[in-house]
This record gives structure tokens, C-alpha cells and sequence, in this order.
């Protein structure tokens, strides 16, 4: 596409940890221009490059994104954006994106706050792109022609549902037990204190093993036209906050109906491949999940970048004296857990005719 044919896209709570990877990933985009950004009041009516004081992003700012005014995050301030990726503090994330479906724009969301609606899909990218096709009933329910909503998941149930759906369609998954290790960046900035983290493990995260027990459920479960209906098996999950920048850590033990075994369960793991490869989408991953065999990895810093940060890296699978198997996963919480995930959401709306 040339720069007149992209279609132009805007960020909602652009200058949080969430909104400056959308920045980053969006830069260069071949689909999508980045021309709007919005913020809260504090940031509103500055040039983005002085809004974002907190950039803590590897590389500088786009230089074709900071001059950019950021914009207080109402609807008339995004003209002639047919799409607005947010990274709402979850405080203002529900009325403001419901305001910018409403005036018609398509809103791929990284909160909570419309995670549970009846119609609004839950997309992991890599593992249930066909949620998407409920967008049509959404429209309907809500009296709207071009405004959506699609949201994406909390960054652990993300890294979680993609070993998870590979169990599940090889042997049957009925039980999953995870205790996380999630990165400082999962918290925004500046999130947690310093002194609360160094030397220091903090195990709870408000709000985060609800979220991990209940949102795997709605992605590997089924929709119709009324609705989802959650897979049924159980969960159950321990959180914990570590001292790393990025790449959540994840400790499982599943309980399958059949009988693999571990070479079974790898070479499943292996060789899975979800939709957005076969569409050859700009943000898929060469592989959905890599397996790494050596003893002590998949480890934060040594993979969270694997496929871009688009791939989940899984290690250790092994007999579980309890359940049938254990393993543990590493995610990037803010490429294919954050923004990442929702720039390939909305890359598979676009390459389903849905913008
Ligand atoms: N970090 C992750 O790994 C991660 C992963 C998945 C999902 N999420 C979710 O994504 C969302 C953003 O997370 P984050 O870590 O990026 O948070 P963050 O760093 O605290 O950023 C929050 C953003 O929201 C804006 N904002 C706050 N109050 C506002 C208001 N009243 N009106 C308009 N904008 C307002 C902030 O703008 P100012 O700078 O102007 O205050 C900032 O741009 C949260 O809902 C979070 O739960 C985060």
C-alpha cells in the first residue's frame, strides 16, 4: 500500500507503556498511518515527543510520530480515523471507547473494561481469530454500520491460551493450574515502587487471578449469534509481580483426557500455526510457539523477543506427579500481550473485510 492508501489509525492513552509500543509498532506499518493520539489532560495540546516524558522504549520516538499534538480522547478529535487502538487506563477505558465505537470507529481495546459484553470478541490473534466474525451481530445489537469493538486479552491469559489451545485440540484439556512471574512493564509506569521490587518478589497483582481463571474460558470457548459460551474446564492461578522489565513468566500443570506422551505433547506444540500465518498478515510470527529443549529456558531476557515478541517461547514439558504434565511458557506482555496483539487483531478485521 502506498502512504495515500493506508488507512489511518489513531491511539488512545498513547503516552503509557501499552500506547508507546502502539507508537513504536505502528511507525512503519505498511496497512495502517498513525495520525491521531490521544491522552489525559495532563498530556493534551503538547507535541507527543514532549507529552511522552516517560518514553521507556528501546528506541527513540519515531521521529514521523513527535510532532504529532496529543489530543484529548474525544471521538471530534480523530477525523478520518477509520480505527483507534486503546491503552486506556481501564479508570476512563469503558465510556471513552463505547463514545468512539459509537462515532463509528472500529476500537481495538487492551482493557478490561469490555473484555465480558456479550458481543465483543476477546482476541488472542494467534488462537481465536474467528471471534471476529461476531462483529456483524455486535453491530446489529448496538444500531451501528462501522463502529466495533474488539479486545484483546490480560497479558498472562494471552501468553497462557496459546499452549492451552494447542492442548486442547490435540488431547482435550481439562484443568490447568499457572503461577506467573510477570514483568514491572505488565504494571505501567511507574508501577511498582522500587523498594517494593528489588530483592523482592511481590506475590499479588489486584484483580490479576480472577482475570487469568476467567478469560482463557471466553477465548477457547464458542460464540453464535447470541453470544459466547466459555469452554468448560478448570482453572486456577497464582500471580506474581518479579523484577524484570518485560516477558511474563508462566509455570503450568495440566490435566488432559487423553494420554500423550511428552514427545507428543512437543511435537504438538511444534507444529501448530494459526490463521494469521496462513494469511501472511504483516505483524504473524514465522512460529506461533518455539520450543526451546534446554533444561533451563524459556527464560525472560534471553526470549521474550523471539518472533518479534510475537511468539511464545515453551520449555520443561514434563510428567506432572499430580496432573498429567508441566511446563512453563514466556510471553511478551506488551507486543503480543498489549499492543502487538491488537495490531494483529486488527490486521485480521482488515483482512476480513471488517474495516
Ligand atoms: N502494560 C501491560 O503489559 C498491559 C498488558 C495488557 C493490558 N494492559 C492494559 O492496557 C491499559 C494501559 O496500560 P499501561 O500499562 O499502558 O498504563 P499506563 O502506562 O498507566 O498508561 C495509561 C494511559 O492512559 C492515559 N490516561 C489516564 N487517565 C486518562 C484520562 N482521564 N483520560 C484520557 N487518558 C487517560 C494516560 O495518559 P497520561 O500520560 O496523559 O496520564 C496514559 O496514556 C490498562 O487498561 C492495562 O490494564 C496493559
Amino acid at each position: 500500500m502506498t502512504e495515500g492508501q493506508k488507512i489511518k489509525v489513531g491511539v488512545l492513552g498513547a503516552t503509557g507503556m501499552v500506547g508507546q509500543r502502539f507508537v513504536q509498532l505502528l511507525a512503519d506499518h505498511p496497512w495502517f498511518e498513525l495520525t491521531a493520539l490521544g491522552a489525559s489532560e495532563r498530556s493534551a495540546g503538547k507535541p507527543y515527543v514532549k507529552a511522552a516524558v516517560n518514553w521507556r522504549q528501546t528506541s527513540e520516538i519515531p521521529s514521523n510520530i513527535g510532532s504529532i499534538m496529543v489530543s484529548p480522547c474525544e471521538p471530534q478529535h480523530f477525523d478520518g480515523c477509520r480505527l483507534v487502538f486503546s491503552g486506556l487506563d481501564s479508570s476512563v477505558a469503558g465510556e471513552v471507547e463505547t463514545a468512539f465505537c459509537k462515532a463509528g470507529m472500529a476500537v481495538f481495546s487492551n482493557s478490561r473494561n469490555h473484555r465480558y459484553d456479550q458481543y465483543v470478541p476477546l482476541v488472542v490473534p494467534t488462537v481465536n481469530d474467528d471471534h471476529l466474525d461476531i462483529i456483524p451481530a455486535q453491530q446489529k445489537a448496538n444500531g451501528l454500520t462501522t463502529g466495533f469493538i474488539v479486545t484483546n486479552a490480560n497479558c498472562s491469559s494471552t501468553g497462557l491460551t496459546v499452549p492451552l489451545k494447542v492442548l486442547d485440540d490435540a488431547f482435550g484439556l481439562e484443568a490447568c493450574m499457572v503461577t506467573t512471574m510477570q514483568a514491572i512493564s505488565g504494571a505501567g509506569f511507574p508501577g511498582v515502587p522500587s523498594i517494593d521490587i528489588i530483592d523482592n518478589v511481590v506475590p499479588y497483582i489486584s484483580g490479576e487471578e480472577e482475570k487469568l481463571e476467567i478469560e482463557p474460558k471466553k477465548i477457547l470457548g464458542s460464540f453464535d449469534q447470541n453470544g459466547f459460551t466459555d469452554k468448560d474446564f478448570k482453572i486456577s492461578a497464582h500471580c506474581n509481580r518479579v523484577a524484570v522489565s518485560d516477558g511474563h513468566l508462566e509455570c503450568l500443570s495440566v490435566k488432559l483426557k487423553g494420554s500423550p506422551t511428552t514427545e507428543e505433547v512437543i511435537t504438538a506444540m511444534e507444529s501448530y500455526t494459526c490463521e494469521a500465518q496462513r494469511m501472511g498478515l504483516p505483524s504473524a510470527p514465522k512460529q506461533c510457539i518455539v520450543y526451546n529443549e534446554k533444561p533451563d529456558r524459556p527464560q525472560p531476557r534471553l526470549d521474550r523477543d523471539a518472533g518479534k515478541g510475537y511468539t511464545v517461547t515453551v520449555g520443561r514439558v514434563r510428567p506432572c506427579s499430580l496432573f498429567d504434565f508441566k511446563l512453563t511458557i514466556l510471553s511478551h506482555n506488551t507486543i503480543l500481550g498489549a499492543a502487538g496483539g491488537a495490531l494483529m487483531n486488527a490486521e485480521l478485521a482488515k483482512y476480513k473485510g471488517l474495516l
